[in-house]
């Protein structure tokens, strides 16, 4: 069974803890897109790992994990992972593979992330300013350096001096900082020293792994919403989020695909400029309150708002989701009532799905059902039927708007915080 996981929302769903707990039931996790924008968290008894790059399944010994032709490597930050990691007694040799078309993050690329978000002002997106946008455009504009370049010192030197020569004059007319071409060439094959050994076709071994009957899980990064063709543009990240960024990404088509996973939490978060719909200063300050709901890569807190079951419904739609995971259950143990978005009023018009228009979402006013609370702990639950009446009923309303079928539940950060329906 090879799957697909996915965030049903804007990002931040507990796609690292979920992915975790599914890696158990699988071979290899492949990481297909974005970049070091992510973080996902995985706590196993008193440690926190939180993983940017690298597929979370790592922390499961025996695992192997691929970083795809899709994802976009910043190979400075990847090498600091790889020695954290290694330092903390996880085993990478053998275990970690990385593609040799999957494109480089260079210095230039943050500095004019940095740098566009400057500019924009108050219409900033609120980017992680990891240098993502610039690095996929560099890749469609057919001017990004690829890992395989990095491999052959005297090639890439070659195009990395022209490249750091034009956006030198790009980040010049922005204002921004200079880059040395010594200095990045330094430290860049440098990196590359450190990352040969794990740098491979991940189209030709993973095709070969399908032979031998291994089971494949893709760990999607950021969120439906994020989506560069179906999320809030231009509020969104560079890269296709939604379940086709897995096949494009890895090269593994898509009628290998056997089940796609949403993960959503039981609110809406979001980090960065954009539309939210069913925002709520009251859901920030609980959860704020209760010490979370702040960017695992950027440390922002997030905004924060009701279930909106327009958003997950339109998930399901474009990402096929067959089954559910919702995640942080226990963030709204405290609440006597519950609000979750149904559908949007635009301008006296009922809506089922968002509009395309960022503009126009921000005019959709929510529609909201009530649902009771059920204010008592769900920390210690481990049973769909062990959780209060309300709390069941709460989770099947959610699965049955969104429309599709609730298979796992998290009720904290813990590992064992999750159970199957
Ligand atoms: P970028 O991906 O850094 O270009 O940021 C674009 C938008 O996506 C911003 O709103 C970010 O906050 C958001 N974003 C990027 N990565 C993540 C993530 O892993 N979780 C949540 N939001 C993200």
């Amino acid at each position: 069974m090879n799957t697909i996981l996915v965030g049903a929302q804007w990002g931040d769903e507990g796609k690292g803890k979920i992915i975790d707990v599914l890696t158990e039931e699988a071979d290899i996790v492949v990481r297909s897109q974005g970049g070091n924008n992510a973080g996902h968290t995985v706590e196993i008894g008193k440690e926190k790992f939180i993983l940017h790059l690298i597929p979370s399944g790592i922390l499961r010994p025996g695992k192997k994990c691929v970083i795809a032709n899709g994802v976009v490597v910043d190979p400075i930050a990847l090498v600091k992972e790889i020695e954290g990691l290694e330092k903390r007694g996880i085993k990478l040799a053998g275990r970690l593979l990385i593609s040799e078309t999957a494109h480089l993050v260079l210095p230039y690329h943050r500095a004019l992330d940095e740098a566009r978000e400057l500019r924009k002002g108050r219409d900033k997106i609120g980017t992680t300013k990891r240098g993502i946008g610039p690095a996929y455009g560099d890749k469609a504009a057919r001017t990004g350096l690829r890992l395989i370049d990095l491999l052959q010192p005297k090639v890439f030197s070659a195009k990395l001096q022209a490249r750091i020569a034009e956006n030198n004059a790009i980040l010049e007319s922005l204002g921004g900082e200079q880059l040395s071409f010594p200095e990045v060439e330094k430290a860049y094959l440098e990196a590359a020293r450190k990352l040969r050994p794990f740098i491979v076709n991940t189209v030709v071994w993973l095709h070969r792994q399908l032979e031998t009957q291994k089971t494949l899980l893709f760990e999607g990064a950021q969120g439906t919403f994020l989506d560069i063709d179906f999320g809030t543009y231009p509020y969104v990240t560079s890269s296709n989020t939604t379940a086709g960024g897995s096949c494009t990404g890895s090269g593994i088509p898509p009628h290998r695909m056997d089940r796609v996973v949403g993960v959503m939490k039981a609110y809406t978060t979001r980090v960065g400029e954009g539309p939210l719909p069913t925002e709520c200063p009251e859901v920030s300050d609980l959860l704020h309150g209760m010490g979370r709901e702040f960017g695992a890569t950027t440390g922002r807190a997030r905004r924060c708002g009701w279930f909106d079951a327009v958003a997950t419904r339109y998930a399901r739609m474009v990402n096929g989701i067959d089954e559910l995971a919702i995640t942080n259950l226990d963030g709204l143990d405290s609440l006597k009532q519950i609000l979750v978005c149904v559908a949007y009023d635009l301008r006296g018009k009922r809506l089922l799905y968002p509009p395309n228009d960022a503009e126009e979402l921000l005019h959709c006013r929510p529609i909201y059902r009530k649902f009771q609370g059920w204010q008592m702990p769900t920390t210690d639950v481990r049973h769909f039927k062990k959780l209060p009446l309300a709390a069941q009923r709460y989770l099947t309303a959610l699965a049955k708007l969104t429309g599709a079928r609730l298979r796992i539940v998290s009720v904290g950060a813990q590992r064992e915080q999750t159970f199957r329906t």
